[in-house]
């Protein structure tokens, strides 16, 4: 028996295989929603006998994919991709993301940019009224933490935010290292007035390589409910 939460991802997970025909090439996020499609997917694929292709958008979904009988294509390969499935951290009704929580932003980015669509999967409980009570994720090269770290908080004192705490993700004992050998820096802002321009005096700062903000990719939020019910944010 699933948990409701388990449950809404599941259910969110199903419904997005809709989106997805033959002949296709798929994004494939990362985080225990996205993977809950990877599983729906290749199951999918396997009974009806669908050619579908995926990139991965982290080392652990390639793996998952591969597991369950999805081809697994490079981003060069590809080229181009029909639609993305990912999950998110948080989502506003602008339909902008925080994403970054499983330290994949980066590759979901690109991999979500290079789609025609992106689509959300998410539990009911992503929803947001602003965007910031998660802390939002900046990967950053190793090259010079401090300094880079330093320009974050700086910068952050001209935000409108009500957080500024900036800590540095760990595992264990050792900092958290990212599928592009960087680190992660998660900043505590609590409430984010204005995402558009955060993200951009975030992302000019050297030593930043891309913020966990999705502003103006997600086209559509398939959000799933603990009863089962699946509803739609476009
Ligand atoms: C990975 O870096 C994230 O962007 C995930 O997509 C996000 O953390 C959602 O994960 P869950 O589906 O596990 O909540």
């Amino acid at each position: 028996e699933m948990s409701p939460i388990e449950k809404a991802k599941f259910v969110a997970a199903k419904q997005a295989t809709e989106h997805v025909e033959s002949g296709m090439k798929v994004g494939l996020g990362t985080g225990s929603t996205a993977e809950w499609f990877v599983q729906c997917l290749g199951e999918m694929a396997r009974e009806e006998g669908l050619k579908i292709k995926g990139v991965p958008t982290s080392k652990r979904t390639g793996l998952l994919a591969q597991k369950v009988g999805i081809e697994v294509i490079t981003l060069e390969e590809a080229k181009w991709l029909d639609v993305t499935i990912d999950g998110t951290d948080e989502y506003d009704s602008d339909l902008t993301l925080i994403k970054g929580g499983g330290g994949a932003h980066l590759r979901e980015k690109v991999v979500a940019t290079a789609s025609e669509r992106m689509i959300v999967i998410a539990d009911a409980s992503k929803k947001v009224e602003a965007l910031g009570a998660f802390p939002l994720p900046v990967e950053v090269i190793p090259f010079g933490l401090p300094v880079t770290q330093g320009l974050i908080e700086e910068t952050l004192i001209g935000m409108d935010v009500l957080g500024r705490e900036v800590t540095l993700r760990m595992k264990g004992d050792v900092p958290f290292v990212t599928d592009e050998g960087n680190f992660i820096l998660d900043l505590h802002l609590k409430r984010i007035a204005n995402p558009r321009q955060l993200s951009l005096v975030i992302n000019q700062i050297p030593g930043v390589v891309e913020n966990g903000l999705f502003i103006d990719i997600c086209d559509a939020v398939i959000v799933g409910h603990g009863d089962g019910r699946v509803t739609t944010r476009d």
